[in-house]
């Protein structure tokens, strides 16, 4: 592996194996000394064209706790503003002498772009890209959900699980990458949406079941883990609101509260990518209910971007 772009194009041994750095690393952040000399001496710039909380800071944990060099830059505040373009920019980042990139764009298919094109020679991460992949986020999705569902992990997968992804899944680039990472890993997708929040032909995909209610989904299925989706109302450009008739209407459907949270069998876990919309799509009972692994989900993006940065920098096995 070069780059890290997506999940669609991740076999089941490589993700495999980064679930297994993961796990790795995680032991490695227990310790009272988290810091590792791994990559002592490397370049890490994380390149973000939008907004970011999670995925930004947890790289910039993960880089410094492998002992690399870091450079932030946003476009906020930077040449970007005066119109440099994403190819100067890539210019410059090689003459610093960046070994990865991390990218963030608003455009899906710029860190695709940015592998392909040949202005740098460093590795590319992918940190999201418009409403196609976000891979690390899927990645450490996918870690939780096997940390808490399948005993003895190292080295498995998550077949048979049936997972629900519910939410807005036109404008998901989590969705995405969590579609293509799920069947990967041998789990049973489920997918919930209004019909105008489905990206075309995903209804007519065999081997994904879909519905138009949460109740009817919980009402077909033993859910092993719901991932809530973010309704992202900044993408919803053109139609406006006109995705759904009213956000109470969209609660009343799609939203997962208590009485809903009770229909999910015991072991069932609660996942949200984060940032969430408390009281639209999750309610804060569920969001802060004992089932509810979503700060877990944001420790171990630590450590999965560790294990990305590592295996794409170093090649090495993993420290132990
Ligand atoms: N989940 C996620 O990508 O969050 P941020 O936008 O805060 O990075």
């Amino acid at each position: 592996m070069k780059h890290l772009l997506g999940t669609r194009d991740l076999s089941r041994e490589d993700a495999i194996r980064i679930l297994d750095t993961t796990a790795q690393m995680s032991a490695t952040q227990e310790r009272e000394i988290r810091k590792l000399p791994t990559l002592r001496g490397r370049t890490v710039v994380n390149l973000f064209f939008e907004d970011s909380t999670r995925t930004r800071i947890s790289f910039e944990a993960a880089a410094k706790r492998l002992s690399a060099d870091v450079i932030n830059f946003s476009a906020k505040g930077s040449s970007l503003s005066k119109g440099e373009s994403l190819k100067d920019t890539a210019l410059t980042l090689q003459a610093m002498g960046a070994d990865a990139v991390v990218i963030r764009h608003w455009a899906s298919g710029a860190a695709q772009r940015l592998a392909d094109s040949g202005w740098m020679h460093g590795a590319v991460l992918n940190a999201g890209d418009g409403t196609h992949e976000h891979p690390t986020q899927a990645l450490l999705d996918a870690f939780t959900a096997r940390r808490h569902l399948v005993s003895d992990s190292e080295g498995k997968g998550l077949d048979g699980l049936t997972v629900a992804i519910v939410g807005d899944i036109l404008h998901s680039r989590v969705a995405g990458s969590n579609v293509a990472l799920l069947k990967t890993l041998g789990a049973n997708v489920v997918v919930v949406a209004p019909p105008t929040l489905l990206p075309f032909g995903m209804a007519q995909r065999e081997d994904i079941s879909v519905y138009y209610t949460l109740d009817d989904a919980l009402e077909a299925h033993d859910l092993d883990a719901i991932m809530m989706l973010r309704v992202q109302r900044e993408r919803m450009t053109g139609g406006g609101s006109g995705f759904f008739p009213s956000p109470e209407e969209y609660t009343r459907l799609f939203g997962l509260d208590r009485a809903r949270m009770d229909r999910m069998p015991d072991h069932a876990i609660i996942m949200h990518p984060g940032p969430m919309n408390r009281g639209l799509e999750i309610s804060a009972e569920a969001a802060d209910s004992p089932r509810s692994v979503i700060v877990e989900q944001v420790s171990n993006g630590v450590a999965v971007r560790m294990a990305a940065l590592y295996l794409l920098l170093s090649g090495e096995e993993a420290p132990q």
